[in-house]
């Protein structure tokens, strides 16, 4: 066992400015509801250039309500990458329809759009790709093929606030109909639990919010019925109790604040460890073909470079808001085991997690007839795929210390950096 301090795969960061923040709410009169709310929205919405920022109690609840404010019912299919979280596929579910799962890149994880575009049938109604790690997906073309067939776009962007696709924000509404995050206290920011729908679309973010309040409607203009007085509201659809709270919509505001700093230090972090990995034969760090590639600078800033040769097409190369650090090892050819190479790790005090099993390997969809003999590449990249520690405060030398003790626990020889 390790005497060094414990370093989790993510974690939040907190300050005094977030403490205060929180108190500040907590003294006001609204701890739901109330002024803190649609501040929380308007910033979150200015921050990535959309129309609108509907917040929601997580990241699943606002896949939730994408999936009912794209009408998503039974009889209809919707492809879902078959490696993310869990969530981007049960929404679907929720809605009564089914997830179709497409094979993903076995490099970069990212939704096989190639696969997609054979499984698309009368029945599909819309995509939800995933941008995996904070790696955009290539949206133009997901477009495309979203248009071709009169898909209704949903990006899961709970890895990538923060994140760049063709020069602007991803989540600005330039491609996608919906965009979800997700401030769980692994995400770039956090209010605890919380989520949030992004969208250009003033029609849906009404529908998305009536969803968020039970499905009820409080505006005079928009009532069924005759108005009886003040006390009137109407329940039009049905929907949940879904809301952030206003103390959490307080901590987000302060934790967005510091959203550019969090992911510039994310973007370091990673900058250091594909140098470190970069001489090392057996771990790859896992990138999509679209990222520019970042360096450090002296100062120990990350510099992302825009002109990147390797890109697939000549606009501006993508960021990744780095969510995760995550590599792929080939673990027998080192001659051992992703659970063995766990195990050592975390006797070093380091944590590591795999994201993600599989979604139509989970016992819920192979009951629902899913087949994993159809996602090589998912099975190709989960079988390598490891996270290592990534959170703003994580400093150069524990990256230097979980790369040595990375390479150690394969028995391969560790990089001069940070040496
Ligand atoms: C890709 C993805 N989508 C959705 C979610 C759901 O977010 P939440 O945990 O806030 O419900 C997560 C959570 O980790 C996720 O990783």
């Amino acid at each position: 066992m390790s005497d060094l301090p414990f370093l989790p795969y993510g974690r939040q960061t907190i300050d005094d400015t977030d403490i205060a923040a929180v108190v500040e709410v907590l003294r006001s009169d609204f701890l739901t509801t109330g002024p803190m709310v649609p501040k929380f929205e308007a910033a979150l919405a200015k921050r990535v250039g959309a129309r609108h920022a509907v917040v929601v109690a997580n990241g699943t609840a606002a896949l939730h309500a994408a999936a009912f404010a794209a009408d998503i019912g039974p009889g209809d299919e919707v492809l879902v990458p078959a490696i993310t979280f869990v969530a981007s596929a049960n929404c679907v579910r929720y809605q009564g329809g089914e997830p179709v799962f497409v094979d993903v890149d076995p490099a970069s994880g990212l939704m096989d759009l190639d696969h997609a575009a054979t499984l698309i049938t009368a029945k599909t109604k819309a995509l939800i790709p995933v941008h995996l790690n904070g790696a955009p997906v290539d949206l133009a073309a997901t477009r495309a093929l979203a248009d071709a067939h009169g898909l209704i776009l949903i990006e899961d962007a709970a890895h990538a606030l923060g994140a760049t696709y063709d020069g602007t924000p991803v989540g600005d509404g330039r491609f996608g109909d919906m965009a979800i995050l997700s401030f769980h206290p692994v995400k770039h920011i956090t209010t605890g639990e919380g989520g949030a729908i992004l969208t250009n679309s003033d029609a849906l973010a009404e529908r998305l919010r009536r969803f968020r309040d039970h499905g009820i409607e409080r505006r005079p203009e928009h009532f069924l019925e005759a108005d009886a007085g003040p006390w009137h509201y109407e329940q039009v659809e049905l929907g949940h109790n879904l809301r952030l709270s206003a103390i959490q919509c307080g901590l987000g505001l302060t934790q967005l604040d510091r959203l550019d700093g969090f992911v510039r230090r994310r973007q370091a972090i990673a900058a250091r460890y594909d140098a470190a990995f970069a001489g090392v034969a057996g771990i790859t760090p896992v990138r999509s073909p679209r990222m520019a590639p970042t360096t450090i600078a002296a100062s120990g800033a990350a510099v992302v470079s825009r002109a990147d040769p390797t890109a697939s097409t000549d606009g501006p190369a993508d960021t990744s808001a780095y969510h995760l650090y995550a590599v792929l090892i080939d673990y027998a050819a080192h001659g051992t085991t992703r659970s063995a190479v766990m195990t050592t790790l975390r006797d070093a005090g380091i944590g590591t997690q795999v994201h993600y099993i599989p979604v139509p390997a989970q016992p819920y969809y192979q009951r629902r007839g899913a087949d994993m003999a159809h996602y090589p590449g998912a099975a190709r990249y989960f079988e390598r795929v490891l996270s290592l520690p990534l959170y703003p405060t994580l400093t150069d030398a524990d990256v230097d210390r979980v790369v040595q003790a990375t390479c150690a626990a394969l028995g391969v020889a560790g990089s001069p950096i940070g040496a």
